[in-house]
């Protein structure tokens, strides 16, 4: 397993470079099911997820080419509808397959996607939307299975006992384009990996309206054909290294960011009293101040994000004062807390709520990483800290950041990637 050294408390310099959204790229290679025409996706980052998805997709009759970012997607078996569990158990997304298949042949058997360490992640709200489509649905030996003649349409209530679903809502929209009426979700996720669906799926044909807001309504149609699609950046790359930039007082430029998709942690940053400057496509910081103590509740899209929690809470550890971070999406969304508090961290954990004690100074250490945002978390507490991190496992930091240890090196940071 790979590990990863960084000697800290270095300022960085330059520009990075954001790549394409994981969030948009796997749910748009599911949609891909719904055609048999060659697909084109591009600006996909390279990730141990996008080749889980790979592989997923050729177990259901896909031949994938994936070269420079490019995806040529065509189709040698259209016929299969079995998502295996030793594929899908890996990464929950690949749920994300069961949508169009039941959309396009009436019927899939997809493995039920574990839990992990960031909770419980159950899959309720998917089935409840292709129940009320009209689909037949059995839960046995940790799979799904899914049947319908056809699928009538309907009016959807998607919210949960914690806001929108984002992925619940992309699966019931792939599910929904080829029903025999209307469809409409209310309470949808109104996250820009929803809106790139949704753009990418009416290139296929499809006539959905009001992706981005809490009401997707989705009029149908007979078939989709093939597309060619550019994926949006990664928002929360872009808002990694924005963290990474504050926490090492470095006046850093981000390139290939949509400063739209990242409005509330812009908003925090003017609270913590940074000075930050945004144009269409990149995003500079370009005063740094002792930084304010925040108080942070996760929520869904347009919300502060969920997946820069972690990663927050390591730069809070460095603000002027206490903060408070109140995860509301993955109340169990702690695993960073113990590795930072290795470091030097004074984070207090009670339910949903942590507790962050400013002023600290981090010192590196040898820390474990757990699940994605947690590991760039300690990433960012390596680069700040003094002293030399090894954070072990990366390969979890590998499944959503696309050579995160090069883009660091090109802006100055001492980092080394070890077998
Ligand atoms: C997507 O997961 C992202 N993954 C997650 O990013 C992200 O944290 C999450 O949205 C929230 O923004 C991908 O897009 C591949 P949800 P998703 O359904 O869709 C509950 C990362 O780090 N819920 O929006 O699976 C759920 O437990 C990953 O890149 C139900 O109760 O998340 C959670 O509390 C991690 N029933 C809340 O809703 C359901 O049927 C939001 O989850 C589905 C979800």
């Amino acid at each position: 397993m790979d590990k990863l050294i960084i000697r800290g408390d270095r300022k960085l310099s330059g520009e990075v470079l954001i790549s394409g959204s994981k969030n948009s790229a796997l749910p748009i290679m599911a949609a891909t099911l719904l055609t048999e025409e060659r697909c084109v996706i591009t600006n996909v980052p390279s990730l141990s997820d996008v080749h889980t998805m790979i592989k997923l997709l050729e177990s259901l009759g896909k031949k994938i080419i994936f070269e420079q970012g490019r995806l040529i997607i065509d189709t040698v078996d259209s016929k299969k509808h079995v998502a295996h569990y030793k594929l899908v158990r890996t990464m929950r997304a690949s749920f994300c397959v069961l949508g169009p298949l039941l959309g396009r042949l009436g019927k899939a058997k997809v493995s039920l996607p574990g839990g992990c360490v960031i909770g419980v992640r159950p899959v309720d709200l998917h089935i409840k939307g292709f129940m009320a489509l009209g689909a037949k649905i059995k839960i046995k030996q940790g799979y799904c299975y899914a049947e319908a003649d056809t699928l009538h349409g309907g009016e959807i209530f998607l919210g949960g006992a914690f806001g929108s679903s984002v992925l619940a809502t992309g699966n019931v929209m792939m599910a929904a384009v080829l029903a025999k009426d209307r469809t409409i979700i209310d309470f949808a996720a109104c996250e820009p990996e929803v809106v790139d669906l949704a753009e990418c799926l009416n290139k296929m044909g499809a006539k959905i309206t009001g992706a981005g807001t809490p009401r997707i309504t989705i009029d149908p149609v007979k078939k989709l054909k093939g597309f060619t699609h550019n994926v949006i950046y990664d928002r929360i790359e872009a808002g990694t290294f924005l963290a990474f930039g504050i926490m090492t007082r470095s006046n850093i430029t981000i390139k290939n960011v949509s400063p739209n998709h990242l409005l509330a942690v812009l908003d925090l940053f003017k609270t913590m009293n940074q000075e930050i400057s945004s144009s269409k496509d990149s995003i500079k910081i370009k005063k740094i101040r002792n930084i304010n103590p925040v108080d942070i509740s996760t929520l869904p899209f347009p919300g502060f994000p969920t997946d820069l929690q972690a990663q927050f809470m390591a730069l809070l550890c460095l603000a002027k004062g206490i903060s408070v971070v109140t995860e509301k999406v993955y109340p169990d969304r702690f695993m960073h807390v113990p590795e930072l508090n290795r470091m030097g961290a004074h984070i207090i954990r009670n339910g949903e709520i942590a507790i962050i004690k400013g002023n600290r100074v981090l010192q590196g250490a040898e820390v474990m990483a757990s699940d994605l945002r947690a590991s760039a978390a300690l990433v960012g507490a390596g680069l700040s800290a003094k002293g030399k991190t090894t954070i072990h496992r990366i390969y979890h930091l590998d499944r959503g950041y696309d050579k995160i240890d090069m883009k660091l090196k090109k802006l100055g940071a001492d980092v080394e990637r070890k077998k």
